[in-house]
């Protein structure tokens, strides 16, 4: 029997491209896995209403992780107008397949890496090694929201905080209300666990990043539990940055940085620009990390115009597949994909067309993989 378990969701466009070059490295670093494949995107949607399926979330709960690849999605009029004319006008509505995935199996912590591989003509500066932590499940994303704005909620609202009055001439109608909730498990949680990795790792400083100026409550009750946290990891700094002066000061300093901490909203928008400064979509890869299970994926999607061309950047999705053995405590087969990724940039002489060059997913991947296996285990 393998030793690992992992359901292979490679979706729709480049996702399948990615997945068939990251699999290229795994088998050549050794990684001693079954592969079960679970249908998940956009030809789900079309033939059965249905992005992931129930078998799929089966797939899921039978294995030890999972690899996910991309999928397309289109707004909700296009959507309904790309299904199967026996499932039109049934009141079906696609719901985004990775939302669910995180909901389904409390994958709380979004990880995202950003290094800079020295040589990378796409890197902002040299230097830069970063690690998001966002959280993954509530903030601004809980999803509690309002519009029209009921009049319970208006009055309740008003009977607790008198700043609402000012908006009592405004009709429900032309109020929309969306709840930033934190809670202190989930604040502590995403804390915990960007310290634990600070630790692990050997980074100096852990910054958490929120505006405890404005948002007395809800920034204010994250750094509150970070300053009891950060008391459990001595030798670790804990830095405190207000959202609008980080964005300034990535740009400006990147490489001052360790392990970012954020709640929902303001790790997403950071994380995207952390992508950037190391080399974009092409690089960018991601974890959703629960207590038992996780999901790795690149950040990038379907990239239909690049579709079947193999064209695109397979690093970001190896470096995921390298975040996923890392999980799974492969740490050797992880440094040595990391370091055959980092040696290929270095060399310079293959290069997918984001790095300036002419070549095919295919052979950069290859030459990942046969750096990688150098040395590896028969
Ligand atoms: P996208 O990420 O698919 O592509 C945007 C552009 O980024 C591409 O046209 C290409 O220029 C570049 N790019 C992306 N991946 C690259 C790679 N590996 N190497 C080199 N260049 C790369 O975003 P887009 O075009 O907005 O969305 C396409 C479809 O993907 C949509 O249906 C969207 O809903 C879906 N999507 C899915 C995601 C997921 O599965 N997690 C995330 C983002 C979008
Ligand atoms: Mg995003």
């Amino acid at each position: 029997m393998a030793k690992h378990k992992i359901a292979w969701l490679p979706g729709d466009g480049i996702g399948i491209e990615v997945m068939d070059a990251a699999r290229l490295v795994l088998d050549a670093v050794g990684f001693d896995a079954e592969y079960v494949h679970g249908d998940i995107g956009w030809e789900f949607w079309k033939s059965e209403g249905e992005p992931l399926p129930q078998r799929t979330l089966d797939v899921l709960r039978s294995t030890d992780a999972a690899l996910f690849g991309a999928i397309t999605s289109l707004p909700k009029e296009e959507a309904e107008n790309e299904l199967d004319a026996s499932l039109r006008g049934k009141g079906l509505v696609y719901r985004s397949p990775i939302v669910r995935l995180r909901q389904e199996f409390h994958l709380h912590t979004n990880r995202r890496p950003c290094f800079a591989f020295p040589g990378n003509p796409l890197n902002l500066k040299e230097g830069i090694d970063l690690v998001v932590f966002r959280e993954n499940t509530e903030g601004m994303y809980a999803g509690v929201e309002y519009h029209p704005l009921p009049d319970e909620v208006r009055t309740v609202l008003k009977a607790h905080n008198p700043a609402m009055g000012k908006f009592d001439k405004v009709a429900a109608g032309d109020i929309a209300i969306t709840c930033r909730i934190i809670t202190r498990q989930g604040a502590e949680n995403i804390v915990r666990r960007a310290f634990e990795h600070a630790k692990k790792y050997g980074y100096p400083t852990v910054t958490i990043v929120e505006k405890p100026n404005v948002l007395r409550e809800t920034s204010g009750l994250m750094v509150r539990v970070a300053r009891e946290v950060a008391k459990d990891f001595d030798g670790i700094d804990l830095w405190e940055t207000n959202i609008d002066a980080m964005v300034m000061w990535l740009i400006k300093n990147p490489q001052d940085y360790g392990v970012i901490v954020c709640s929902n909203l303001f790790g997403d928008v950071i994380s995207d620009l952390c992508a950037q400064i190391v080399g974009g979509l092409g690089f960018a890869a991601s974890g959703n990390i629960g207590d038992r299970y996780a999901v790795f994926e690149p950040t990038h999607g379907s990239a239909p115009k690049y579709f079947g061309q193999n064209k695109v950047n397979p690093m970001a999705m190896i470096l995921s597949a390298q975040m996923m053995l890392d999980w799974l405590g492969e740490a050797d087969m992880a440094s040595r994909v990391k370091n055959a990724v980092g040696a290929v940039i270095a060399e310079g002489t293959l290069r997918t067309y984001d790095m300036g060059g002419s070549n095919t997913t295919t052979e950069v991947a290859q030459a990942v993989a046969d750096k990688a296996g150098a040395g590896a285990p028969a």
